[in-house]
């Protein structure tokens, strides 16, 4: 609840705070005040702002982190900025202030840059002295210690000014382009401006696309922990089998390392046993785990710096790959491997989904599985029908990173080094697909690798994990 009786985020079952309650909470108090650091990654956020700088000179550039999303009354959702402010800043999600905006201001030589926030607040007056043990969403005894300006100012290298400060400081005609729709202040105070704003929102995404050093340091962790939830999962196997749910447990046995290692997850778990693979995001994951069914898990663990993997495993729950869902499992893994091969510097974005997707219609058409009932498929897009979408994206601080890039730039552009991306080819044999063979129905089955591209070629990240049938039945042994 945000007012309650003219105190901010009070709730309604809070009492009142007697007077000489609240003078005690003024005093006594030790000096807690720190020299922080800057963040890690600090120097690269700089980069980039500079690079938002000479794009838009003249212009006063806005990028909100957002704000708390309600869940019910005083709860929230948990807070995570905007992928936009995060590349800006190198904020960490677990320090992320709600609310925080940067601003660009035009000078005659560049801009000038200020984070407005919310400071730690005051426990001997200012505008609000009950703020630090009152307010149950801001509050430093309900949600945490927030930096000071100054130690806000040294972590990120920038100016740092109060939020209640930003109506001011947005002031005066100054051609301004805002990151819209990120925070209900700022989309009030600035005009809307379509187009420019669209502009602003490629840009930011397009400068995403090469990531650098500082950025492949933390997409190879973030991998490295979803390898090890992997892990885990394989040793669970056995366990699940047992429960009702027991794709609940597999999601909570990821998720567990999720929060252990990093900020938690890039996305929802999708822990699919049996037809439900055939979804290709069930996240519902309230079905059993079957000997004798796959399990697909879908999963990625976000890094405290929100970068994140996103990688996929079928697994046979017994152990053992029956015969048809071997056959299924190979053909997605030689496409996979035949979209792998593909991946270079210089090739087109669409080249490794073209090269997967060839592997996957000869194998259907050798099985006889044509549709459309043609001896010979006139149209090799009809497989969609059993593949259903693209072989792989851009991942970085998003999973589906760079979303708002140029087409030309992204999906008819050419891989750079520095590119990151799944390659994820699958096949989806939905239950009810009158199509294709009894024996198939029901079988979905995808393999997702997370690759850097390098100067000469591509480098795994996600290579702790077995690929092939043989290693995944052994690896399944070994984690029993
Ligand atoms: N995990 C969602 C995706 O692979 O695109
Ligand atoms: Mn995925
Ligand atoms: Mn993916």
């Amino acid at each position: 609840m945000e007012q309650q009786g003219g105190l901010r985020g009070v709730g309604s079952h809070d009492r009142a705070v007697p007077a000489a309650l609240a003078e005690s909470f003024r005093q006594g108090w030790a000096d807690s005040s720190r020299k922080l650091p800057p963040v890690p990654g600090a120097l690269y956020a700089a980069e980039r702002r500079a690079a938002v700088s000479e794009r838009f000179p003249g212009e006063r550039i806005i990028v909100p982190s957002g704000g708390l999303k309600a869940r019910s009354n005083d709860f929230d959702y948990p807070f995570r900025p905007h992928s936009a402010f995060i590349h800006l800043t190198a904020e960490q999600a677990t320090q992320a202030v709600p609310d925080s905006v940067l601003v660009f201001e035009p000078t005659g030589t560049g801009h000038a840059v200020t984070l407005f926030t919310r400071p730690r607040s005051r426990r001997d007056g200012g505008a609000d002295p009950a703020a630090f043990y009152r307010d149950r969403r801001h509050g430093e005894f309900w949600v945490g210690r927030r930096r000071t300006l100054s130690e806000t100012a040294d972590a990120f290298r920038v100016e740092a000014a109060e939020r209640d400060d930003l109506e001011r400081a947005l002031a005066g005609n100054v051609p301004t382009r805002v990151l819209r729709g990120e925070d209900a202040l700022v989309d009030a105070l600035v005009p809307p401006a379509p187009q420019a704003e669209a502009e602003l929102a490629t840009f930011l995404s397009e400068l995403r696309l090469v990531k650098d050093a500082w950025e492949i340091e933390q997409l190879r962790a973030a991998v490295g922990s979803t390898v090890a939830g992997f892990h885990d999962v394989a040793g669970e196997l056995r366990h699940a089998t047992g429960l009702e749910r027991g794709e609940r447990w597999i999601e909570g046995t990821f998720n567990r390392r999720a929060r252990l290692d990093g900020y938690g997850l890039g996305f929802e778990t999708i822990a699919a046993a049996g037809a439900h693979a055939c979804v290709l995001h069930w996240m519902r994951n309230d079905g059993p785990v079957r000997d004798g069914d796959l399990l697909l898990l879908d999963a990625g663990v976000e890094a405290d710096s929100c970068y994140t993997g996103d990688v996929t495993r079928t697994l046979p729950v017994s152990g053992r790959f029956t015969d048809v869902q071997r056959r299924v499992y190979d053909l997605v893994f030689a496409a996979q491997s035949a979209g792998i091969a593909a991946l270079r510097p210089g090739a087109r974005f669409g080249d490794f989904h073209d090269a997967a997707t060839s592997v996957i219609v000869e194998g259907l058409d050798s099985w006889g599985l044509r549709p459309g009932g043609d001896a010979v498929p006139a149209d090799t897009a009809l497989y969609g029908r059993y593949t259903v979408c693209g072989s792989g994206h851009m991942l970085g601080l998003d999973c589906h990173d760079c979303a708002s890039a140029r087409q030309q730039r992204y999906l008819d552009g050419v891989l750079e080094p520095g590119h990151v991306l799944t390659v994820e080819p699958g096949l989806y044999f939905q239950p009810d697909d009158l199509t294709i063979p009894e024996e198939l129905r029901g079988i979905g089955v995808r393999i997702e690798d997370d690759f850097l591209i390098t100067a000469d070629g591509a480098t795994c990240l996600s290579a702790g994990l077995p690929r092939d049938a043989d290693e995944v039945e052994a690896w399944i042994a070994s984690r029993r």
